[in-house]
């Protein structure tokens, strides 16, 4: 991937998708605090306080082509989303999480078909990875509907939660 210190704003219909900053940080904590949200997420302990969102700022947003989900109509942040780095250089993985009130409006789905058009037709990558817990299909459906096909199960660790859960593994090509 390239480097990500040239991670551009994207806009979409209704969000604007920019480098998360550290003013963001009591805004992440709020949301990825929450384990409606971070027992879906394979990185993210819980509890999740100020410590871990200064790491995700330091430490993640410099070496991950990450973005804040913004509303267009008021700055609010509701959500992050981005590419991880996997061992094969043209190929990412797509993380992305919510705020539980802002679920249900189609911003995951819009947020990141920005971001995996960004990796195909920017960044040079030809194939997206995503992997989400069995228990959540919701976000199997944000795949489906950004065109991903199953490509098997395993068993991933969940920080939060500290079980391994069955996974499903995801996969979109460039076309
Ligand atoms: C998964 C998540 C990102 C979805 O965000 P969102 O903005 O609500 O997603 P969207 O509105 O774009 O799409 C959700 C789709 O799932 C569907 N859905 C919601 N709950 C569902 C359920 N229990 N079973 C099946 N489908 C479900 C919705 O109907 C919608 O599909 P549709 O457009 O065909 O109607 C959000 O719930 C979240 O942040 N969860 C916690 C963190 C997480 O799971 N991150 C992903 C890790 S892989």
């Amino acid at each position: 991937m390239q480097n990500t210190e040239q991670r551009p704003v994207l806009t979409t219909e209704r969000l604007v998708l920019r480098r998360p900053q550290a003013s963001d940080i009591p805004a992440i904590v709020d949301i990825v605090g929450d384990l409606r949200v971070s027992r879906y997420l394979a990185r993210i302990p819980h509890p999740y306080g100020e410590v871990d969102g200064r790491f995700f700022i330091d430490e993640i947003v410099p070496h991950e082509l990450v973005w804040a989900l913004t509303l267009r109509t008021s700055g609010q942040l509701v959500g992050s989303a981005g590419l991880s780095p996997t061992d094969q250089n043209e190929v990412a993985e797509l993380g992305y999480y919510l705020a539980p009130t802002q679920w249900g409006l189609g911003f995951a789905t819009e947020a990141t078909r920005a971001i995996v058009d960004y990796g195909f037709k920017v960044a040079g990558l030809t194939s997206i990875t995503a992997g989400y817990f069995a228990g959540n299909p919701a976000s199997g459906r944000v795949l489906a509907k950004l065109g991903f096909v199953e490509t098997g199960r395993t068993e991933r660790p969940c920080l939060a939660t500290g079980r391994i859960e069955p996974s499903v593994e995801m996969r979109l090509d460039r076309v």
